[in-house]
C-alpha cells in the first residue's frame, strides 16, 4: 500500500511487522515461561491495540491482559512527565509479573510515568514492550526490555498509531513526510489509502 501523493511513505511493511513481532513474542515467551502465574500484559490505549493483539497471538505461553489509558502530557516540551490516568486497570497487579505494552516510546515521558505509577502497586516484576522505539527523541532515560523496531525521528502512523484519531487501521507503518501539510489537511492520506465512502 503506497500513497501516490507521497505525503506518507511506507516505513515498515506488513510482513516485516509480523516478523519483528514474532521475534519479540518468542523472546518474551522464553523469558516469562516459568513464572508462578501467567504474566499480565497491560496495553496502553489506544495505540497499542493492534500490537498487543498480534504480540499475544505470537506468544507461546498463557497470558492475561488488561488496559490502561492516560491523558497526553503538555506539548510544551515540559520534561515533568505529568500525565493522568483516565482509565485504570481492572486487575490488582500486586505480586504479578507485568509487561507494559506501548505502541511507541518517543520522549519516554509516558513510559517513565507508567513504570513509576505501576511500580508503586507492588508488582512482582515490571517490564516494558514497545512496537517502535524513537530513540533519538528521548528526554528521559527509560528501560525498554522488548522493542520490535527502532525508528528514525519522523512522525509515523498506522498499525495502531494515529494522527488526530485517523490512520490506526492502516496495516503498515507509514512515515509522514510533511507533518505541516497533514496538520492542514488531516484527511490527506485517507484519500490515497482508502476508498472514500461518504458523499
Ligand atoms: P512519549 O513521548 O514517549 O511519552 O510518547 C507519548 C505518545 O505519543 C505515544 O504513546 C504515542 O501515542 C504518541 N506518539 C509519539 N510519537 C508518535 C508518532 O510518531 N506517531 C504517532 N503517535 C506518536
Amino acid at each position: 500500500m503506497t500513497s501516490p501523493d507521497h505525503a506518507g511513505e511506507p516505513l515498515i511493511a506488513r510482513r516485516e511487522l509480523a516478523c519483528g513481532i514474532d521475534r519479540v513474542g518468542m523472546q518474551m515467551s522464553n523469558d516469562l515461561a516459568s513464572l508462578p502465574r501467567p504474566p499480565l500484559l497491560v496495553g496502553v490505549l489506544k495505540g497499542s491495540t493492534l500490537f498487543l493483539a498480534d504480540l499475544m497471538r505470537s506468544m507461546q505461553i498463557e497470558v492475561e491482559i488488561d488496559f490502561i489509558s492516560i491523558s497526553a502530557y503538555s506539548s510544551t516540551g515540559s520534561s515533568s512527565g505529568v500525565v493522568r490516568i483516565v482509565k485504570d486497570l481492572e486487575v490488582d497487579i500486586a505480586g504479578r509479573d507485568v509487561v507494559i505494552v506501548e505502541d511507541i516510546v518517543d520522549t519516554g515521558l509516558t513510559l517513565n510515568y507508567l513504570r513509576r505509577s505501576l511500580g508503586e502497586r507492588g508488582p512482582r516484576s515490571l517490564r516494558a514492550a514497545t512496537l517502535l522505539d524513537k530513540v533519538a527523541r528521548r528526554i528521559v532515560p527509560v528501560e525498554v526490555e522488548y522493542s520490535a523496531f527502532e525508528v528514525p525521528d519522523v512522525f509515523v502512523v498506522g498499525y495502531g498509531l494515529d494522527f488526530q484519531g485517523l490512520y490506526r487501521n492502516v496495516p503498515e507503518i507509514l512515515a509522514v513526510k510533511d507533518i505541516a501539510k497533514l496538520a492542514n489537511d488531516p484527511m490527506l492520506l485517507v484519500r490515497s489509502l482508502f476508498v472514500e465512502t461518504s458523499a
